[in-house]
């Protein structure tokens, strides 16, 4: 486990020398440009890294993450991320990863004051709120931890969905699929919520762009 700056820097020295051994022209390939399928929206949780846990390389992941992987229609931050993945980069895949044991949820689920951070978890609050009818018939708290971050990032995929210039892309094909995962950091091993989208059809109403 790295615990100095000087251990990343090392480890960046050892990863660059690991990375030539097996692919000489890595880098130079690398550098010419990006073309990535995927974009990936996750939680900064030091133990959910995007490539790692899919065993993919550098290059096939454009990558945005935040407390409890959220989709707020008011972060400019995460929606020129996912602008530019759907309008330039053309990723066909648009993934949701949340992941058991997910601090932020917890914190969201509890009574407890955190600051400003508050303001954050209140978008996963919202999510408690639309799903109370399924959440409070559970009793165990870690079931019910477990549905919430599911329910969650069923929520953050509906979100996606929401946007107009994702419908836009519809529109014009099939293109991108938006999916919502969960991570478990007991087994490492990642569940597929099957609540893949790729059409407003499931939307409300009132959240479906018409030209
Ligand atoms: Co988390």
């Amino acid at each position: 486990m790295a615990e100095t700056i000087k251990d990343l820097l090392q480890g960046n020295v050892d990863w660059v020398n690991k990375t030539l051994a097996k692919n000489p022209n890595f880098f130079e390939k690398l550098s010419e440009g990006q073309s990535p399928q995927f974009l990936w929206i996750g939680c900064s949780d030091s133990r959910v890294p995007a490539t790692e846990i899919t065993n993919a390389m550098p290059g096939s992941i454009f990558v945005q993450r935040n407390i409890a992987n959220m989709v707020v229609h008011t972060d400019s931050n995460l929606l020129s991320v996912v602008y530019y993945a759907v309008k330039v980069l053309k990723v066909r895949h648009i993934i949701v990863c949340g992941h058991y044991g997910c601090g932020g949820v917890q914190a969201a689920m509890s009574n407890e004051k955190f600051g400003f951070l508050d303001n954050w978890l209140m978008h996963i609050k919202d999510v408690y709120n639309i799903h109370r009818n399924e959440l409070d018939q559970i009793s165990d708290e870690q079931k019910k931890l477990d549905r919430y971050v599911e329910l969650n990032v069923f929520e953050q995929v509906n979100n996606l969905a929401k946007v107009s210039f994702i419908q836009e892309s519809w529109e014009e094909g099939e293109f991108p699929y938006i999916h919502g995962w969960v991570y478990s950091l007991k087994d490492g091993l990642i569940k597929d919520l099957d609540v893949s989208m790729n059409s407003n059809s499931s939307l409300d109403s009132v959240y479906k762009y018409q030209d």
